[in-house]
């Protein structure tokens, strides 16, 4: 017999059925036992006699005929809530120990370092399986939309050269190259701006990022997901006005109880922020106790630089007097270009900042084309000359034939978070990490063999 869904059982009244999936409750009444039978699609309740022993979250296979409920003993509460299983067969295929969380809840108040030692366990939770669902339809959604469009999804490396922006690289030691190592990019941004030397004109990724920084809710420690996107022959307001239509369509189509507050979407000078509400992420929504309202606003020009040390940025950069306020590749505004020479303060960058209920949710510029303009950058931030050679194939790239290029990179998990309303970032990830670093189920960081460490050429010295 095939296998009939939980979704599917309203369709098939009086008809013989098998289902598959997990003993979610089992309720024994004596004589007569009820199990509510979870699988990817809901539950349904199965209703029986002198069943096995079965323990809740085993595995089981039920053959039995769907029956209408009567009228009051229907459950309002489940779609399926209008039917049940009669079962003549049930089968343990594989049987669960008692569960070391409680998965029926919300998890919030259950301690982290537990959930995520069992995640595949927390992610059975009705919340964390519909966070995980809706985020594969988004990024579907973001898919197809951007492919309709001319955008080629192009995978980058991951072993690759350092590219700063603002934390710690990851370094990969060379087995091949002793004493070398790679760099797990902060951000695909150099090959993406590689692709429009290469002709691509339109590129997109869903691009994963890493960076060694401090965790905070909205921020992830080791990894996270970009949707990371690039456009030649535009201007800012070209990248602003595609951004906005594609995230007003996937909030209509994905997310439909959600309003989008103002269209279209407000533009805010950086200074107008500061000044009017003391951030440059304000939080805009008209009521702050709606749950399902989005306040997307665009905040732009932004001082190219900002005049304090950044002790992590690349590394502590020469004598870093100038950081940039978004990273290296960002283009001056055309009317400040003369003024790099004489008050960097005063240039203003065509940096682009997408805010989204308070949070950052993206951020993006028109980039330097110019291979003048930014060597004159590189120094400004102070890069040494070994610096300046980490990052020579750029202008080579750019004496070939370089459009004028400009793009963004929202970062998935967080604007999920905003969008679900989610207290951290982790509540739409599936394996995360934990706050201090250690990966979700398998622990790691772990020690290498000694045999893998030789092989590599390096000593661990302990502290
Ligand atoms: P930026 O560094 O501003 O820009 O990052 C863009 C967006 O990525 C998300 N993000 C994060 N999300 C979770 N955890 C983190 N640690 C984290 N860091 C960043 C945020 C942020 O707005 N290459 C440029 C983009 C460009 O210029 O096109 C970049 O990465 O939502």
């Amino acid at each position: 017999m095939e296998r009939t869904l939980s979704s599917e059982t309203l369709e098939k009244i009086d008809q013989k059925v098998k289902l598959l999936g997990w003993a979610a409750t089992i309720r024994d009444h004596g004589k007569i036992t009820f199990i509510d039978l979870r699988d990817r699609k809901g539950i349904v309740q199965c209703v029986g006699q002198n069943f096995p022993k079965v323990t809740p979250e085993s595995v089981i296979e039920v053959e039995g005929t769907i029956v209408k409920r009567p009228e009051n003993l229907v459950n309002k509460n489940i779609p399926t809530g209008e039917v049940e299983v009669k079962v003549e067969k049930i089968t343990v295929l594989t049987k669960s120990t008692e569960l070391p969380i409680p998965i029926d809840g919300d998890g919030l108040e259950i301690e982290e370092p537990a959930r995520l030692k069992y995640r595949y366990l927390d992610l059975r939770r009705p919340r964390m399986s519909r966070n995980l669902r809706l985020r594969s339809r988004a990024t579907m959604f973001i898919r197809n939309w951007l492919t309709e469009r001319d955008f080629v999804e192009v995978e980058t490396p991951i072993l690759t050269k350092t590219t700063p922006e603002g934390a710690r690289d990851f370094i990969v030691p060379s087995r091949l190259q002793p004493g070398k190592f790679y760099a797990l990019p902060q951000s695909p941004q150099q090959y993406k701006q590689l692709l429009m030397v290469a002709g691509f004109e339109r590129y997109f990724q869903v691009a994963r990022c890493f960076r060694d920084e401090d965790p905070r809710a909205d921020r992830a420690y080791g990894e996270f997901t970009q949707l990371d996107l690039e456009m030649s022959f535009v201007t800012q307001d070209d990248i602003l006005k595609l951004t906005e239509e594609l995230f007003t369509s996937l909030v209509k189509e994905v997310f439909p109880e959600k309003k989008v507050s103002t269209s279209p979407w407000p533009r805010i000078s950086h200074k107008e922020a500061e000044e009017k509400y003391g951030n440059d992420k304000p939080d805009l929504r008209k009521d702050k106790n709606d749950k399902n309202e989005l306040a997307f606003v665009w905040i732009v020009d932004f001082p190219l630089f900002t005049e304090q040390t950044k002790e992590d940025f690349f590394h502590g950069a020469g004598n870093a007097k100038w950081v940039p306020s978004h990273h290296m590749f960002t283009a001056p505004h055309i009317d400040d270009i003369s003024l790099l020479d004489k008050d960097p303060s005063k240039v203003r960058g065509l940096q682009h900042d997408l805010v989204l209920n308070g949070y950052e949710v993206g951020g993006g510029s028109i980039r330097i084309h110019d291979p003048e303009i930014q060597k004159k950058i590189f120094d400004l931030i102070g890069f040494t000359s070994e610096q300046k050679r980490e990052f020579e194939h750029m202008l080579t790239a750019f004496s070939f034939g370089v459009p004028p290029h400009g793009g963004i990179a929202p970062g998935i998990d967080r604007l999920l978070m905003v969008i679900l309303g989610e207290p951290n970032l982790r509540e739409v990830m599936a394996f995360p990490m934990t706050a201090g670093g250690t990966t979700a189920v398998m622990d790691a960081p772990s020690q290498p063999q000694d045999a893998q460490l030789k092989e590599l050429n390096i000593k661990v010295t302990s502290k």
